[in-house]
């Protein structure tokens, strides 16, 4: 993903009325030292509380579990506005008290629910979090009334007029797409009604392979998640994956997969389907870059992976997690209105590094 320098406004003209789209920076924190240590853990600690969410009990996310998340916006809260740096989290839907929010200048929420993490996320270069995920998320979440719900971000700036439809693409614009970002047809997976994936930004993959190797065989729920490092596959799925890819284990430093140097010229693609639709992971897509190396906490001179094990078998219904690793590769699009996550393919999907 790229950070945008400036705030753009695209109108497009659908049947006599205008769209806007809102295209707001997104920042990748830099950061130095081994700060994605841990990450392994972090992911599928969060994983295990996403899952905990059945179709009648949501459950809530502690702000820490985003600890290792790298990409925020700057948001504005309060009349004059103080501006905070905000992580943009599809699996999670609260943002925070009411009060106004600029997202960009030409785009101020007035009454948005806000909740307090603001005052304790603590994380380097975070002040907390907007939660994009499904309205549903939030209920629960709010006392005393238990079954209340509170209108997201992405409900208000369309009650408010600022946006038609409840649309937000990768690159972080808000209201549509952004279609000079992508190199082929955004393909839309329905929103699968498995729980507990049915409660986030969950979909179906029919399929996935690497190489000859079947990982996944049938049809199985998950969700694509902003706020998940890496890409994590069920247990067994992971046991799968593992097994093809010869000398491959997972180290007991890192948490990663540490592939042996003698197997990356022949390792394969890792394809998944999605709606009809193979999704590809080149052999660079699946390698963490080695100079990245160190902040992982790994050995300069070893080779990582970016595919991990969920912490639990499949079945569940929610048996993989969409994070980063794969978002950076791929544009995509989550939109509320024809409940409908979107993925394209992009000019980084297949871009290369030395391996
Ligand atoms: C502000 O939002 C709250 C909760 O979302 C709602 O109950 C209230 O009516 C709204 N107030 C205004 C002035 O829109
Ligand atoms: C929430 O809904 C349930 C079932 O619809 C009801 O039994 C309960 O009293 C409600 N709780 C509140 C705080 O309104
Ligand atoms: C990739 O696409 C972006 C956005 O369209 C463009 O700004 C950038 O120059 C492209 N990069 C390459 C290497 O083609
Ligand atoms: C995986 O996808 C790549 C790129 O689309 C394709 O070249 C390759 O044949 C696919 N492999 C399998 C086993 O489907
Ligand atoms: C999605 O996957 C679940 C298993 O996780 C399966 O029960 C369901 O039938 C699948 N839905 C579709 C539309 O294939």
């Amino acid at each position: 993903m790229r950070s945008f320098i400036a705030f753009s406004l695209i109108p497009l003209l659908t049947s006599a009325s205008a769209l806007a789209l809102f295209t707001v920076p997104l920042t990748k924190l830099q950061r130095t030292g081994t700060y994605l240590k841990g990450s392994p853990d972090a992911d599928r600690a969060r994983a295990a509380f996403l899952k905990r969410r059945t179709a009648s009990g949501p459950v809530a996310i502690p702000a820490t579990n985003l600890a290792y998340v790298q990409y925020t916006t700057r948001v504005g809260i309060g009349n004059p506005p103080t501006y905070y740096n905000l992580v943009i989290d599809t699996g999670s839907s609260n943002t925070f008290y009411l009060d106004q929010v600029t997202l960009a200048p030409n785009l101020v929420i007035t009454n948005q629910s806000i909740g307090d993490a603001l005052s304790n996320a603590g994380f380097q270069g975070v002040d907390g979090i907007v939660g994009v995920g499904p309205v549903d998320l939030t209920l629960g979440t709010l006392s005393p009334d238990m079954n209340a719900t509170r209108p997201t971000v992405m409900n208000n700036l369309v009650s408010q007029g600022l946006i038609k439809n409840k649309v937000l693409d990768g690159a972080l614009t808000y209201g549509g797409t952004d279609s000079s970002l992508c190199e082929d047809e955004s393909m839309y997976a329905p929103v699968t009604d498995t729980y507990p994936a049915a409660g986030y930004w969950g979909i179906n993959i029919t399929s996935c392979a690497y190489g000859k190797h079947t990982v996944i065989r049938s049809s199985t729920a998950g969700i694509v998640d902003t706020g998940t490092t890496l890409i994590l596959i069920a247990d067994d799925f992971f046991a799968r994956y593992l097994h093809a890819i010869p000398g491959a284990k997972v180290d007991s430093i890192t948490g990663l997969i540490e592939i042996p140097q003698r197997s990356i010229s022949s390792m394969h693609s890792l394809n998944f389907t999605i709606a009809g639709r193979v999704f590809s992971l080149d052999v660079a897509a699946q390698l963490i870059p080695k100079d990245q190396n160190t902040a992982w906490g790994g050995d300069v001179k070893k080779r990582y992976g970016v595919v991990n094990h969920l912490g639990s078998p499949s079945g569940q219904g929610m048996d993989f997690i969409i994070g980063q690793k794969f978002l950076e590769r791929y544009y995509s699009v989550f939109d509320a209105d024809s409940k409908r996550v979107g993925f394209a393919r992009t000019n980084h999907t297949f871009s290369t590094y030395q391996l």
